[in-house]
């Protein structure tokens, strides 16, 4: 949710500030905007409602501004429509209009969060003379910190931190004030920032992505601290005002991996990227044959239930993951919603593990849930790919999937990932519970899912022609029983997310107590297919919607050639055991998704209302 850019050094900043904020576009382009300074110059504000591109052609991609140093911020609306003087940067005077132009302000700066007391504290404010331009809960923090600013006079900050005593919420924050020209102040709490450094520059950022072609240093602030930048220099302070010593930490990916390589969209190179995302996250923790997990052997050993809580496509995984560890181990798992879990008064098995499953290591319901559990004394293994992020933090344990960083909001490669990761928590479990005694075999099989990913993707033109046929429908549904039907639930989100078409996800065998009633003259029915003891129930329940009328394309295992008397259209995967399916049907349907959003004239990469990392509720 929004992405937040900084940069003071010695070039000019807007030209940085935009090519930082394009890449971090991903997380929010209702609008746009940047703050400059000049030395001592009134800061300039320009903002531009709709994607980037508005902005940068406002300033002439930053030509028509002058400064080293800057703030920038792309948002995803939450307190305020999209427009121009809802768009950020805030500052603490009166502005007219649109809120772009030169300002006199003390304070100006850019937030990414929502803040929950705003009203309590633009009350507050008002009783103390200050007026609101905006709709935002970001235009309130501004104000509260210019308020302790001139109250006290002690300096950034502490006006930041009594402004943070102050504040319930989430926050990321971006703070310049007019009395220091050449710095900028960051804040975090539970909304993701990092801080780089590079001879004489210094820059801030959502995320690393959007600083990697300037440096590879970063640092990661923590909770409820703060940081002071000026130009090649880097200053951190806790809730007191006393400094905190910290490391940069190196990079460990290049700036090429977060190109796109040729590739029309993002998404399209991430889902080429799968055989080596899936390579390398087995190979992380599977070394000669065996398996070495950060979670020791004992938390694993003494479980009796394991809670896996999750959002979106991480909770498709965990669902995947749910049929294999209980298949292979005998465990019981339960999969939870994230949002659901937190605020469910459920009482816990107190010999449980609890899983979560995040990309970004930043999603709030995730981050919330991981603190609920571990507050009720539960150990918590987080599977997260963004290393250093909150997540990953904060857990006891760390799986980290090795996917690079993923820039298209619809997650692929990263969910590929995620389920090489429940496949191997399942083989660990079985292993320690004797329900096998040699992993090898499966791993053997696991070492075949990139050339067959590979294979799939050989023949993706024959997806591209389908999902042109069917690019205008309505509805879609995707239909499967077990493991089938946790991988229908991410093809059914791939199709609705980038594709805006409606499409359900629902087990075969429920379809007739109420859904088929929606069944018409061609509806398009997706039927994955391949658990051979489940294989002629499935067939039914799609035979039972194409006798209403449904147009039924079916995935199944190479082999299964009977599946054409029955339905319209075929897809093949390569053979495999079937436990590890869900590696392999997915291709299809993230490629089916994909080309529908193509064929309908959408942005792939950027689909609206969405975000990729959810940091509010
Ligand atoms: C899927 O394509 C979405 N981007 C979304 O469902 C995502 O998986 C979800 O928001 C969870 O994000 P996380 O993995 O970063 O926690």
């Amino acid at each position: 949710m929004c992405g937040i850019v900084g940069f003071t050094g010695h070039h000019q900043a807007a030209p940085i500030l935009l090519e930082a904020l394009s890449k971090l576009e991903y997380r929010g382009y209702d609008s746009a905007g940047v703050a400059v300074r000049d030395g001592e110059k009134p800061t300039e504000v320009v903002k531009a409602t709709g994607k980037l591109i508005n902005l940068s052609q406002k300033i002439d991609g930053g030509r028509t501004l002058h400064g080293c140093c800057g703030i920038g911020h792309t948002r995803w609306a939450t307190h305020g429509e999209p427009s121009e003087v809802n768009a950020h940067p805030h500052v603490s005077g009166n502005c007219s209009g649109t809120g772009s132009g030169q300002v006199e302000s003390e304070v100006v700066a850019v937030h990414n969060g929502i803040i929950e007391n705003y009203q309590e504290l633009s009350e507050k404010l008002q009783k103390n003379g200050y007026r609101f331009y905006s709709r935002t809960d970001s235009e309130v923090v501004v104000k509260l910190i210019d308020y302790y600013y001139r109250k006290y006079k002690m300096g950034p900050i502490d006006a930041i931190n009594r402004t943070l005593v102050r504040v319930r919420g989430t926050y990321a924050l971006c703070v310049m004030f007019k009395d220091y020209p050449d710095e900028i102040y960051v804040a975090r709490k539970d909304a993701p920032i990092i801080v780089g450094t590079a001879e004489g520059e210094s820059y801030v950022a959502s995320d690393v992505p959007a600083i990697l072609s300037y440096t590879r240093k970063v640092y990661y602030i923590d909770n409820l601290e703060l940081a002071r930048i000026a130009p090649g220099e880097v200053h951190f302070y806790d809730l007191n005002g006393d400094e905190v010593e910290k490391e940069p930490v190196d990079v460990p990916f290049s700036e090429e991996a977060a190109r796109k390589d040729g590739f029309e969209h993002f998404m399209m190179k991430e889902i080429h990227e799968q055989p080596k995302v899936v390579r390398d996250t087995l190979h992380s923790v599977v070394k000669d044959g065996k398996i070495a997990l950060e979670i020791p052997d004992d938390v694993l050993e003494n479980i009796e239930q394991l809670y896996i809580v999750a959002c979106g496509s991480a909770y498709h995984a965990g669902m995947v993951g749910q049929y294999v560890i209980e298949d292979l181990a005998g465990v019981p798992v339960r999969v939870e919603l994230a949002s659901e879990f937190r605020y469910r008064k459920m009482k816990l098995n107190k010999k449980a593990l609890v899983v979560v499953i995040s990309q970004s290591g930043e999603t709030a319901d995730t981050l919330a849930a991981l603190r609920l559990a571990k507050e009720k004394g539960l150990p918590v293994a987080a599977i997260v790919n963004v290393v250093g992020s909150s997540i990953a933090r904060e857990a006891d344990y760390v799986f980290y999937t090795v996917a690079g960083p993923e820039i298209a909001v619809a997650t692929t490669k990263a969910y590929s990932a995620q389920l090489i990761s429940m496949y191997i928590l399942a083989i660990k479990l079985a292993l320690l519970n004797h329900s096998i005694d040699d992993a090898a075999p499966l791993l053997s099989e696991l070492e075949t899912l990139p050339s067959k990913i590979e294979e799939i993707l050989k023949e993706k033109e024959r997806i591209q022609w389908f999902a042109a046929k069917f690019a205008h429908i309505r509805d879609a549904f995707f239909l499967g029983r077990g493991i089938d039907y946790a991988a229908s639930m991410e093809g059914s989100l791939k199709m609705k997310e980038i594709s805006y078409i409606h499409s359900e996800s629902y087990a075969a065998g429920e379809m007739k107590h109420g859904t088929i009633s929606l069944i018409e003259d061609q509806t398009l029915v997706i039927g994955i297919n391949t658990q051979k003891e489940l294989f002629e129930k499935t067939l039914s329940n799609l035979v039972e919607t194409r006798s209403r009328g449904a147009y039924i394309a079916a995935i199944t295992q190479s082999g299964c050639y009977s599946i054409e008397d029955n339905v319209n259209f075929t897809v093949y995967i390569p053979r495999i055991n079937e436990l590890f399916s869900a590696s392999l049907t997915v291709i299809p349907m993230q490629l089916l998704g994909y080309y529908m959003a193509v064929a309908r004239g959408l942005d792939v990469d950027k689909p609206r209302n969405l975000a990729k990392s959810v940091t509010v509720e």
